[in-house]
């Protein structure tokens, strides 16, 4: 296999430096790196580390895109709605991670474990689904699969980095504060104060009072699983988290799906972990689903409310938003495109 020749849009961001570690630890064949960025980064001489050495950081603009042959996005939805179409007109296929493109119809949603046969279909961008989507699908699709999802209801429990390396450093801060009993001062770019808080939106309100983050649970999770019926309410809270994103999810499906049934198709699922011991305390938490790829899923049980002769379940999951929720996940996506 030929080395490619691969840029990285927005590589000093949380994203972005996962994906340095995630090529590197998956042996992607990459000849040369592009780390692209600010101007803030170029002009303070930033470099990032790859495989053992200083790569200078480079501006993110159309002709830095030249001779490059994959993108991995990770910047914002402005800056990839500019720049991704000057690296497709220059030859690159890009798989980004911001949502300007998720849901444009020529344009696969890809999460490898589900529809990696989508990535085909591309016209030189593939899209990386929403990091609560991805956590969420990755153990639903099996489940799916036996007995046919019709219904979801999640709350998910969103960690700080999800709101990028200012979301993480703002968490820092105001932790010292609360510790060191310190004036608060602004929470730039969390609406309110998240440490010892949490804080129940994520994105704007739309008329019917859902935030932009969870109608992605249910726009993307429909492109993803081709259910364009599935119907989802989903509650997105904010948490005073690090790293790794947490969701309760109950899902209602058209066949009988029994607790035993579900968590042997889990425990063979592609990307899943089973920790279910509740007894003995042991379930998913999002310390210990940090840095690695799996969504760990436990507290499988029958869905108490649901009418009789239903067939609906309960759990609960974690998994790491930087990794398989974004970087991992693009990464998966370039080795289906090589
Ligand atoms: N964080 C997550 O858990 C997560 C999960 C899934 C998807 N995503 C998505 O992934 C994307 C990146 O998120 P992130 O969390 O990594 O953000 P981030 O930590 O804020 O990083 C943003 C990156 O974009 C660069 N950038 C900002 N303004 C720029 C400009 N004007 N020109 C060129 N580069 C610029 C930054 O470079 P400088 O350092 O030079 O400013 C940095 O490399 C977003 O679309 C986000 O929604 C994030």
């Amino acid at each position: 296999m030929s080395d490619k020749t691969v840029a990285i849009l927005g590589a000093t961001g949380v994203v972005g430096t996962q994906m340095l570690v995630s090529l590197e630890e998956r042996g992607f064949p990459v000849g040369r790196l592009v780390p692209l960025a600010s101007a803030r980064s170029v002009e303070a001489g930033r470099v990032v580390r790859f495989r053992g050495e200083d790569v200078p950081v480079e501006l993110a603009r159309p002709e830095a895109f030249e001779g490059v042959d994959i993108v991995l996005g990770a910047a914002s939805d402005e800056l990839a709605g500019k720049l991704l179409p000057e690296a497709v007109k220059r030859g690159a296929t890009c798989v980004d991670n911001s949502h300007a493109f998720r849901l444009d119809a020529d344009v696969p949603l890809v999460v490898p474990e589900i529809n990696a046969a989508d990535i085909a279909g591309n016209n030189g961008i593939v899209s990386n689904p929403n990091c609560a989507t991805i956590i969420g699908l990755v153990p639903l699709w099996p489940l799916h699969q036996a007995a046919g999802l019709t219904r979801l209801v999640v709350s998910t429990y969103q960690a700080a980095s999800g709101a990028g390396m200012a979301g993480l450093r703002e968490l820092e801060r105001e932790t010292r504060a609360v510790a060191a009993d310190e004036p608060m001062g602004q929470t730039d770019p969390f609406a309110h104060q998240l440490a010892h808080n949490l804080i129940p939106q994520i994105g704007g309100f739309d008329e019917m009072g859902y935030t932009s983050e969870e109608m992605k649970m249910q726009n993307e999770g429909r492109k993803i699983m081709h259910l364009p019926d599935l119907r989802v309410n989903c509650t997105c809270v904010r948490v005073p988290v690090a790293r790794s994103h947490s969701e309760s999810i109950t899902c209602e499906f058209t066949r009988p799906l029994s607790v035993d049934q579900a968590r042997e198709l889990l425990e063979a699922a592609p990307g899943v972990r089973v920790v279910d011991d509740p007894a003995a305390g042991v379930y998913p938490m999002p310390l210990d689903t940090s840095d690695q790829d799996l969504i760990w899923v436990g507290r499988l049980r029958r869905d108490l409310s649901a009418p009789e002769g239903a067939s609906a379940l309960t759990f609960w999951c974690c998994g790491d938003q930087i990794r398989k929720g974004a970087a991992t996940n693009a990464v998966q996506i370039a080795e289906h495109l090589l």
